[in-house]
């Protein structure tokens, strides 16, 4: 039974993870808005903002095994009509917060024996799409970040990447309350179909598993085929 941090167990891909691995793993989940969290016997969920000062991360066991930094956005906007602030206000969120969590539960990752950290990126990182360039650019830095630290933390603990497409989750919601965008975002890609939250967890699930234990530095996309075939 492993000990597992999720960041943002509250809502999609975050929530898919938590009903996924709670059978077999301890989870520490976290909410931030949305407080109809359930607790189990093996999940209890806490209060956490990243976008804090300083985070109150004490309810965490001695040892973790796991960690995944939900929170994220998808702020679409026309370049030439993004504040700056707009660009830092996703940064702090995306980025600071999930380096805030990683630095304070270092030491706690350091007593595992087969640590792994799974960040979020998005097929957006990689491939240009029209009024993407705040979460392209703020993406494209967690896509840095785990290169970094997967070199500086190996071999003791390992640091990988999930890279979606577009998924059913409240995040996406305003992109999918039709059935026509629905049907027109899965006909952009290969297979046909968005992404649902457990096709995401289940790749997560595989990342946190010691199956997955001579794998670090990598960016997993699990969209559909969109980001490696030409339509
Ligand atoms: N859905 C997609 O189409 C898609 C595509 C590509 C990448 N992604 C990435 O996948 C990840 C998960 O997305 P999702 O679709 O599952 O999003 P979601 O349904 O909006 O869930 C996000 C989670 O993060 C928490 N959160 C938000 N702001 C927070 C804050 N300031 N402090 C602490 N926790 C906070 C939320 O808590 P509360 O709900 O309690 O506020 C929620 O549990 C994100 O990084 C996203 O960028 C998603």
């Amino acid at each position: 039974m492993k000990n597992i941090l999720i960041v943002g167990s509250s809502s999609g891909i975050g929530n898919s993870l938590t009903h996924l691995l709670s059978k077999d793993h301890r989870i520490y989940g976290t909410y931030c808005n949305n407080n109809t969290v359930e607790v189990s016997d093996t999940v209890s969920t806490h209060y956490v903002n990243v976008l804090d000062d300083a985070l109150d991360l004490s309810f965490l066991p001695d040892s973790l095994d796991g960690i995944v930094y939900c929170p994220g956005a998808i702020t679409l906007k026309p370049f030439a009509r993004i504040k700056e602030e707009d660009f830092l206000n996703d940064y702090k969120l995306q980025v600071i917060g999930a380096i805030k969590v990683l630095q304070s539960c270092l030491p706690a990752l350091k007593k595992s024996n087969n640590a792994s950290i799974v960040l979020f990126s998005t097929v957006a990182a990689n491939m240009g799409f029209n009024f993407h360039s705040i979460v392209g650019t703020n993406k494209a830095a967690l896509e840095g970040l785990t290169k970094s630290l997967a070199a500086e933390l190996a071999p003791k603990i390992r640091v990988n990447c999930i890279a979606p497409s577009i998924t059913d989750t409240p995040l996406a919601g305003s992109l999918l309350n039709t059935p026509e965008k629905i049907e027109a975002n899965a006909q952009r890609h290969p297979l046909k179909r968005i992404g649902n939250p457990l096709d995401i967890s289940n790749a997560i699930a595989f990342l946190l598993s010691d199956k997955s234990s001579w794998i670090t530095g990598q960016i997993i996309h699990v969209d559909g085929g969109m980001s490696s075939i030409k339509m």
